[in-house]
This record gives structure tokens, sequence and C-alpha cells, in this order.
């Protein structure tokens, strides 16, 4: 848009947040000569500097690739074919082509994604408003549902036939569902994860996931040259109570090995503290307001589930969406909960099984301990176990 707009803006789909979820679903409604506004909070800096996501799943590459948004990606995105499970200063590799049947995933952070997508929706694509709140979404019952925006200081309205609710967890879609008609289901953890950036080549080649009795770390990695790692810490933890060289000693604690593997260290650029939460809300329709990604469900970040969700959402949406607009066929439309809602609940229970099986909680018996390493080992010398986690991991069937 230019520097004026009116302050009731028509359009087919008004998209609520420019992460992931809206900014694909922008992008294949473009593609399917479907027009649409997306409204986004915060500005574009912001949004293309938040830290988050890694791992896409085969699934999640595909669909960027067919939204025209895989170029950048399969040039720098990192193929990886493994991740190593560590216990008991042992190691463990699992290789996810020989037990898939032929799956990897991809590095490449969720920030690229993001990019990528902002640059194809400014180039050519519909609005895309930066410091536009939606205040609230309105007459979700109706064909001419509407959302209450603020923009430069300014209120406006967006008159739509169907609104997604892209806008996170902490959005405002999810309240325009009557509560009487929602049910959510919650789970919170008494532990966080501390995450930092470093500009230091991977010590490791693969994602190293590690339990250890002092609780879990992830080394990951975004780029050849940095470093995405992360710790288990008390729920509450301020990043800014760890000094840098605490973290690379926890980090090295808790990855060590009894085989000569160092991990390196270097100048860490950033670090910051996510909460973990398991949490869904069905349905994730109401009307004709769709709500997708983190706006409808949150899983603990261990096993890379969310953004993977968040598109697997979109893609669905976007069908139904645009078969609608088209035939006024309602069969996607009226599936899209129930679709979602059951390749959502996998991931729910994946990614409860990973935190569960690799963090400490702080109530840990060492019966509980015992537990947790006979499950790694279990993964550890049976195929079936092992084979498990790697569908799991590299992702469901985005239908
Ligand atoms: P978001 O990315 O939260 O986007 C919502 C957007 O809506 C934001 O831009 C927000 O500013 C905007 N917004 C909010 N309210 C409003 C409003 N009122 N009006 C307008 N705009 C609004 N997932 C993986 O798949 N793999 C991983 O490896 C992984 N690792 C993670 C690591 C960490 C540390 C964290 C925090 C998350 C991780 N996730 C991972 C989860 C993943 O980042 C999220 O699931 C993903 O961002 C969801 O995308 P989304 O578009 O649904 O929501
Ligand atoms: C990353 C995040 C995860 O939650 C995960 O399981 C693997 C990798 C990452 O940010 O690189």
């Amino acid at each position: 848009m230019g520097g004026k707009y009116t302050p009731v803006m028509r359009t087919t789909v008004a998209i609520i947040g420019a992460g992931p979820a809206g900014l694909l679903l922008a992008r294949l409604l473009d593609a399917a000569g479907v027009d649409s506004v997306v409204l986004e909070s915060r500005d574009r800096a912001y949004v293309e500097r938040r830290q988050r996501a890694g791992i896409l799943e085969q699934g999640t590459a595909d669909a960027l690739r067919a939204a025209g948004a895989g170029g950048r990606m399969d040039r720098e995105g990192l193929p990886h074919a493994g991740i190593e499970l560590r216990f008991a200063r042992r190691r463990h590799r699992v290789d996810f082509p020989s037990l898939t049947g032929g799956r990897s995933v991809l590095v490449y952070a969720q920030t690229e994604v993001c990019k990528d997508l902002i640059a194809l929706r400014l180039s050519g694509g519909g609005p895309l408003l930066f410091g536009a709140e939606a205040l609230a979404v309105e007459d979700a019952e109706t064909h001419r549902p509407r959302v209450r925006y603020r923009h430069e200081g300014r209120e406006g309205v967006v008159e739509c036939a169907y609104v997604a609710g892209c806008d996170g967890f902490w959005g405002v879609s999810r309240r325009a569902v009557p509560p009487a008609l929602v049910q959510t289901y919650e789970r919170t953890y008494p532990f966080a994860w501390l995450g930092v950036l470093a500009d230091v080549p991977p010590s490791h080649d693969e994602l190293v996931y590690a339990r250890h009795d002092r609780g879990f770390a992830l080394l990951s990695q975004r780029t050849p040259t940095v470093s995405r790692l992360y710790l288990q810490v008390p729920e509450g933890t301020d990043a800014a109570d760890w000094s840098h060289g605490d973290i690379w000693d926890e980090l090295e604690r808790r990855t060590g090995t009894d085989d000569g593997w160092r991990l390196r260290r270097g100048p860490i650029t950033a670090a910051s503290v996510t909460p973990m939460r398991s949490y869904v809300h069905e349905p994730m329709r109401h009307g004709r307001l769709f709500l997708t990604g983190d706006a409808a469900h949150i899983v603990p970040p261990t096993g890379a589930k969310g953004l993977n969700l968040a598109v697997g959402d979109v893609v669905t949406l976007a069908r139904a969406l645009v078969a609608h607009h088209a035939t006024g066929d309602p069969a996607g439309l009226d599936a899209y909960s129930a679709t979602c809602l059951r390749r959502v609940w996998q991931a729910e229970r994946f990614s409860y099984a990973m935190t569960a099986m690799l963090h400490r909680h702080p109530d840990a018996t060492p019966f509980d301990d015992r537990l947790q390493l006979a499950q790694l080992d279990r993964i550890a010398t049976t195929r079936s176990a092992e084979a498990d986690l790697a569908e799991a991991y590299t992702g469901f069937p985005l239908d």
C-alpha cells in the first residue's frame, strides 16, 4: 500500500499476523488469485529478526517450494539426514532416511522463511501492513465478518468474506470465539529454554539432543558459521542471570561424551528464554474465522513441530478457501478443524514425549531418571522405537 489508505478496506481474506502462518497463507492466496490483506502489529525488522524455529520437515520445505518460496531455502538450507541423542555420556545417531523410507529435514531458520515470504508479498502481492494491530474480529458468524485494527494512530476496518487468525498465542483472534463453544487443553512445564546464538561453527554436523541429570541441552545450528544452542533452565529464569562463560560450561557438561568430542566456543550474540507449554484450542474454526498455527495450538519446542504445524494448517486452509471462493463448495472449510486437529494431536503427543524423555523435572526421583534412560536405551537398541521417533520427527503428512 502507499502511505494513504481509507479507514475501510474490502478484501476476500483478512489475515491477522505476519508470522510464517499468515505470510504463507497470503502467498498461497496471491498465487491462486484470491485477494487478501495482512495486518501485522510489529514492524518489519522485528518480524524478520525474531529468533525461533530452525527445522523444516520435508513436507514444509515442499510446501514452501510449491508456493514459489523455495529458491534461497534450497541454496542456503542445510539438509540433515539424522539427529544424535546423547545420554549417560553415550551418543546414538538416528538415521532418518533408512528408518522412514527416505525422509530427511532441512535446517533453515524461521527468520529466513519470513524474509523470503515478506519479499514475495511486497513484490506484487496484496497489501501487508506492518504496525497494524488487529483489535477485534467481529461478526464471524455472518457472511461479512470484519476486523477492527489500528494503524499509524488511526482505527480502521477490514470488511471481508473470511478471517484467518494467524496471530500467534498472544493474538486477539481466539477471543472472537464464544467461550461456551470452546474446549481448551493445556499443560505448562516447570522449566524453560535458554536459547543463544553464537558466532562459532557447529560442534557437530547434525543436531544433538542431550539428556543429563542437570537437565536438557540442544546443539543446533543456523549456518556453517553460526550455532544455535539451548539449555533447560528453571521456569522464570532471566537470560541475564547467565554469564556467557557459565552457558558454555553448562552446555559442555550436559553434552559431554567419553570419546574425545569437543564443544566449540565462540562469542554469544543473542540470548533469550522461552517458556514451555502444550495447548490446543478446539475447534479451530468459528463461522468464517479460521485459527491457524500458534493462535490455535502450542507445542513445547522439543521436536521442532510448531512452525511445521503452522505450515500444515495453512496449506489445508488455503486449499479450502480457494475452493469455497471459486465454487462455493464448503467441504474443505467444514473439514478444516478436524483435519488439522488430527495432525496437531500427533505433534502434541510427540512433543510431549520428547520433552518428558529429555528434560529433568524438578521433582524427578532416581526412578524417573532410570525410566528416561531406559527409554533412550530402547530407542538406541530397538529399530521399531527408533523408527517411531524418526517418522514423527521428519513429519506427519499434510493431509
Ligand atoms: P507467530 O510466529 O507467533 O506469528 C504471529 C504473528 O502475529 C506475529 O508476527 C505477531 O506479531 C502477530 N500478531 C500478534 N497479535 C497481533 C494482532 N493483534 N494484530 C496483528 N498482528 C498480531 N517450530 C518448529 O517447527 N521448529 C523449531 O525448530 C522450533 N523451534 C522453536 C524454538 C523457539 C525458541 C521458539 C520460541 C519456537 C520454536 N518453534 C519451532 C515454534 C515456532 O516458532 C512457532 O510455532 C511459529 O512461529 C508459529 O507461527 P505462527 O505464524 O502461527 O505464529
Ligand atoms: C531448533 C529448535 C528446536 O525446538 C529443535 O527441536 C531443534 C532445533 C532450532 O532453533 O534450531
